[in-house]
């Protein structure tokens, strides 16, 4: 992705001119000041630390005076016309950047709605337009996005086996280096979920098994979500492939726990789930899934060669 296509430039350029000149020259310096302080926080376990960095140098550039989503949706917009330089430089492989032209378009017209409406800036929605704009974290899929440095410490590992769930994930998180080495870690966007389906998954993990290829410092991915707990096999059987897909091609998984979070998460959009939480029958627990690259990048060659051969057959 060496541009913005025109419609994009003019998306973003249009929610910098609804600012005054004042407004918008302290959305230039916080687009200078905000960038090492994000950059610096973004390997950190808190997903939210580079967003609280934009709104630092915002606030600190009004001296003091805090920030508002004009000025928010603003910093967004500078920093994705930006964008294409700062992609340039992460060095990314072609598996991720096709999809820039599908989310940029989603961004535009997000702040663009945003912006008319004058909606409430969602707090997940801010730390991930400010993760992604700064090329913190990449698209995998259309409804995938991956960190490109996550920490995952030895502590849950521990205690997973600690309390029952297994010891073999400690082999396999020792062989891994996972204490020492960073870790890709996928997200799930809310706000187009086009690609929360199987081939949308394999394809956000074919893409980190891709920038483990350009990163040899990697450890390899993580996810964590309620979405991997195993009851889901029989509540909701059509996502029982977000877990064994992964555990098949041979990642691991640990135990994290229920939480209100999970269960408001995993009663959001199905009823089913909603009135088995609500009538006590079901509690939601998020687990952590982990997928070493020594097993990941084989399992993408394996699934591109199918994938080339079946396109071959097809022809
Ligand atoms: C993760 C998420 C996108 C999955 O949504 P989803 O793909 O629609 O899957 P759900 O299982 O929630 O489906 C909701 C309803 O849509 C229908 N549905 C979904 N997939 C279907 C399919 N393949 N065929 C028929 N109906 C289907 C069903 O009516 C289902 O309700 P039910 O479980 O009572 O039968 C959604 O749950 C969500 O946005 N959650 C909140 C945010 C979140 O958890 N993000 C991840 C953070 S870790």
């Amino acid at each position: 992705m060496e541009t913005l296509s025109t419609a994009q430039i003019a998306a973003f350029k249009a929610i910098r001119d609804r600012l005054s000149a004042e407004e918008r020259a302290v959305v230039d310096i916080a687009s200078v000041e905000a960038v090492y302080p994000a950059r610096a926080a973004a390997s950190h376990w808190n997903f939210d630390l580079p967003a609280h960095a934009a709104d630092e140098a915002l606030s600190q550039t009004r001296g003091g005076e805090g920030t508002t989503d004009a000025l928010r949706r603003a910093l967004v917009a500078t920093w994705a016309l930006e964008l294409p330089g700062r992609v340039k430089d992460a060095d990314l492989p072609p598996e991720v950047l096709q999809f820039y032209p599908f989310w940029l378009d989603k961004l535009a017209a997000f702040l663009t709605g945003a912006a008319e409406t004058g909606a409430e800036y969602d707090r997940d929605h801010w730390a991930k337009d400010v993760r992604f704009s700064l090329v913190l974290s990449v698209p995998g899929a259309k409804t995938q996005t991956i960190d490109l440095s996550s920490p995952m410490g030895p502590g849950q590992v521990v205690r997973n086996g600690r309390d029952g769930y297994g010891w073999s994930q400690l082999i396999a998180y020792v062989k891994a280096q996972g204490w020492k080495k960073p870790w890709l870690e996928v997200h799930t966007e809310s706000r187009h979920t086009d690609d929360f389906s199987e081939p949308g998954w394999d394809q956000a993990w074919a893409s980190a098994a891709a920038i483990c290829k350009r990163r040899p410092e990697l450890a390899g991915m993580i996810g964590s979500s309620w979405f991997y707990d195993p009851p889901l096999e029989t509540i909701s059987p059509r996502m029982a492939y977000l877990r064994l897909n992964p555990l098949k091609g041979g990642a691991f998984i640990i135990h994290q726990g229920p939480g209100q979070i999970h269960s408001d998460r995993a009663g959001a959009t199905s009823p089913t789930r909603r009135g088995m939480i609500e009538s006590g029958e079901y509690l939601p627990r998020s687990w952590l899934v982990a997928w070493p690259k020594s097993t990941l990048i084989p399992w993408a060659d394996k699934r591109a060669a199918a994938m080339a051969e079946a396109e071959k057959e097809a022809a």
